[in-house]
């Protein structure tokens, strides 16, 4: 609007503090669009999966290979056992959170070009955080899938909840794929899914398996779950994502299954309502 020469710009926010609810709800209370419908996110386990090499390693590979005539992926690997020795020699010398998340987040990029090398010859690569903020979709055009690292890019702004990143890989995949408006988000573990405690640990086998949950009912588990807790607190928020699977990526099969949308593993059911 022009009056006297002077341009006034409207805009339905200006008079209100961003604080009140209520105030904004009108202008702000909406679902955001899905950037990217078509999406499949996929996260790749550091110590589940990359860690053990090209036995788990390669048949992920291949099966990702046969995947990509169907679905256009983005797929996101975490950090393993090289970011736990940065965090104990971190840690030791007193390096606080700000410095060990990046740290941690170089060995998730790493295992993602390992991964984009192997899936080269089908015109995969690896790409950066500002890229895939920025220009995924142009990359999504040109090849059926890119790879990228897990750990989201918070740096000197993680939260110092603890001294270890509180934001890791999980929820730096469930991020992007929340935001993305993705199709789905698919963990891949080394063991079937979701228990009510670590299957593998000391008196394991009385672990539950729990084949649907609920992130409300995850949260109150108090023992270790397969991804980090911040993911349950993101998943409160979620505007797109309704669920996720988490699958085990050492049975060939589950992930295709899972992208077919089947239910192999643990379906988490998140805070994003239906449209
Ligand atoms: N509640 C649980 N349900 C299933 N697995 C669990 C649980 N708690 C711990 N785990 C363990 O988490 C392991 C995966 O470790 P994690 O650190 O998530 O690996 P990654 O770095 O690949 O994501 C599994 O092999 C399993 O032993
Ligand atoms: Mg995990």
């Amino acid at each position: 609007m022009t009056t006297n020469s002077i341009m006034h710009v409207a805009s339905a926010l200006a008079r209100q503090t961003l604080l009140d609810g209520d105030l904004t709800r009108p202008v702000a209370g909406g679902r955001p669009i899905r950037l990217l419908p078509w999406l499949q996110v996929v996260k790749i386990g550091g110590r589940s999966i990359m860690d053990r090499g090209a036995e788990a390693i390669l048949p992920i590979v291949d099966e990702i290979r046969k995947l990509l005539p169907e679905h256009r992926l983005l797929i996101l690997t975490g950090a393993g056992i090289r970011a736990r020795h940065l965090y104990g020699v971190g840690l030791d010398l007193g390096l606080p959170v700000g410095s060990l998340a990046p740290l941690a987040a170089s060995e998730a990029g790493q295992n993602g070009h390992i991964l984009a090398s192997l899936l080269a010859p089908e015109g995969v690569s690896y790409v950066e955080h500002h890229t895939i903020s920025n220009q995924l979709a142009i990359h999504l055009s040109a090849a059926r899938a890119v790879v990228g690292s897990a750990f989201p890019p918070y740096h000197h702004h993680e939260f110092p909840n603890s001294r270890i990143p509180h934001h890791r890989a999980d929820t730096g995949a469930f991020l992007l794929a929340d935001a993305l408006g993705a199709a789905g988000l698919t963990i891949v573990e080394d063991v079937d899914g979701v228990y009510t405690n670590d299957p593998k640990a000391e008196g394991g086998e009385k672990a539950q398996f729990l084949r649907e949950a609920n992130y409300q009912d995850l949260a109150k588990l108090t023992g270790t779950l397969p991804f980090d807790r911040a993911l349950l607190e993101v998943m409160a928020n979620a505007r797109n994502l309704e669920r996720v699977q988490v699958v085990n990526g050492l049975v060939s099969g589950r992930l295709t299954a899972a992208l077919r949308g089947e239910h192999v593993g643990t379906i988490i059911h998140t805070g994003a309502r239906p449209v």
